[in-house]
């Protein structure tokens, strides 16, 4: 594809592609604010794939085309920058960390990164992983009640810490939560507000906001300044992050605060959310629960699961991957174009705010039958091969692909199947759970109340140890 902006009165542009008029002053500002996910769904339902309206003082084009979504993440990719008011918006929390940076600074932190996600290194997580899953549920007794999202919020953090950075945040588990929950609602609040207020204004989620943020940097100092006493290279993630050196030299505190802070918020929240949505949608849908049961029986027994068996393990990985399709956590994101550019079929000008949503791609009845459908079995090989690049990207693609996704795929996988294998996936009664689109698709504060019953001859009721391993395995690769 080349850029053709010479013709582009040709093409469907802001001037004649579908608009959402919205408002005759703020646009589709408010539509927008007043239920994000509801209105990118509706909105793609009414003016199709690609359509565009004014959200604050820009325009903003909805995209679910996947010849222009796959234009966006891979080919054009390098005329495509993370926008400045999401810059902006993560700035407090994230500052220049992987997920809002760009340009020659994103290039050095990728590479310097990267290394802690090389798959041998990946894998070698899968025993703590498995512990971890099992130690969770061995606190469980079998009647109670308990909220699945909370319980699986505190173990992905538990996992990405002790796997990524050697250290144990069971007891920071509720601050890191609640300073997660602070942070996303003042996050979420300032980018949408019409008239922003500063940061510094004396509101209540403002103050709210910086203490959270004071509590996560307390955190963050602590897991630094305990890796820098030690002296010691371990080869790990964090060793990479702390010692790692190029030829411009060491990371400064600042940029090393940032990525630990980005991994910290992108690896644990993610994952924990598309396992909540993964255990309604299997809740609800018994006859698949059965089956995934039956493979995880026949296939596992009783023992714990390895990264070996995922491969034996299709149905278990076509189940997270139709929940990543339906209720995707990552609902969207979004890019800022540097230049004019064409993209399919269509013409966007410089500055144009291009927004993916996985949530509303996974529903495109054009690639996927029965969209509302929680149909594990259409994830087939030949399924896959035939799908369009950028019809599914819940992890994005090309250069600006998800760094954890072999992670998050392990994890799940692990995590998921030893669920299945131990308890009942089941959630109250009449219970029906909200949608909440910030950061990540989630259900709210309502949670996701489950009733804990164990499998008859569940391997963890029946007291098998699994005590997690005594140091890390993260230097095994
Ligand atoms: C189901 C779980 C996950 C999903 C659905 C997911 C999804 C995504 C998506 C869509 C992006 C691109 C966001 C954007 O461009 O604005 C992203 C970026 C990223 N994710 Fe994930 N993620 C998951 C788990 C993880 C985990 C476990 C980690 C780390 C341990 C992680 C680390 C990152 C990082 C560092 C980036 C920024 C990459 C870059 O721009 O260079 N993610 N993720």
């Amino acid at each position: 594809m080349t850029l053709l902006v010479d013709t582009q009165d040709l093409l469907p542009s802001a001037k004649t592609m579908p608009r959402h008029k919205g408002h005759w002053l703020w646009g589709g500002t408010f539509d927008f604010q007043r239920n994000p996910a509801e209105f990118v769904l509706d909105a793609h339902e009414k003016y199709g794939d690609v359509f565009v309206t004014r959200v604050l003082t820009g325009q903003s084009f909805f995209i679910r085309d996947p010849a222009v979504v796959n234009a966006i993440n891979v080919t054009h990719a390098k005329h495509i920058h993370k926008p400045k008011v999401v810059k902006q918006m993560w700035k407090p929390f994230l500052g220049e960390g992987l997920v809002p940076n760009d340009g020659e600074s994103w290039k050095r932190q990728h590479k310097l990164i990267m290394p802690g996600f090389h798959k041998m290194r990946v894998d070698a997580y899968a025993p703590t992983m498995a512990a971890y899953t099992r130690d969770m549920i061995r606190g469980w007794k079998n009647g109670e009640q308990r909220d699945f999202r909370k319980e699986i919020l505190a173990l992905a953090l538990r996992v990405v810490a002790k796997t990524l950075f050697d250290t144990d945040l069971a007891h920071d588990s509720e601050t890191v939560h609640e300073a997660m929950q602070d942070i996303g609602e003042a996050l979420i609040d300032h980018a949408q507000t019409p008239i922003p207020t500063p940061r510094w204004w004396p509101s209540e989620r403002n103050r709210r906001m910086v203490r959270a943020l004071d509590a996560m940097d307390g955190v963050i100092e602590r897991l630094v300044a305990a890796r820098r006493k030690d002296r010691k290279d371990r080869g790990d993630l964090m060793s990479h992050i702390v010692f790692a050196t190029d030829e411009k030299g060491s990371m400064s505190d600042e940029q090393m605060r940032d990525e630990l802070m980005t991994l910290i918020f992108a690896g644990h929240e993610t994952t924990a959310h598309t396992l909540t949505w993964a255990w309604y949608l299997l809740a609800t849908n018994r006859d698949k629960l059965m089956k995934a049961q039956h493979e995880i029986d026949e296939t596992i027994g009783n023992r714990a699961i390895g990264v070996d068996d995922l491969r034996k393990l299709p149905y278990l990985e076509m189940c997270l991957k139709e929940s990543l399709r339906r209720l995707p956590a990552v609902w969207i994101y979004a890019r800022e174009a540097q230049e004019d550019l064409r993209l399919g079929d269509y013409f966007f000008p410089k500055g144009a705010i291009l927004a993916v949503s996985p949530l509303a791609t996974g529903r495109n009845p054009k690639y996927f039958d029965a969209p509302l459908e929680y149909r594990p079995e259409r994830w087939t090989r030949e399924f896959e091969r035939q799908l369009p690049k950028g019809a599914y990207v819940p992890f994005a693609a090309g250069p600006r692909v998800c760094l954890g996704k072999q992670f998050a795929m392990m994890e799940m996988r692990i995590i998921l199947g030893t669920l299945i294998q131990n308890v009942d996936i089941n959630v109250l009664e009449g219970f029906e759970p909200d949608f909440v689109a910030e950061l990540s698709l989630n259900p709210g504060a309502r949670g996701m109340p489950m009733k804990v019953q164990f499998r008859e001859g569940a391997p963890v009721r029946a007291g098998e140890s699994s005590r997690p391993p005594a140091r890390s395995n993260t230097h095994a690769a």
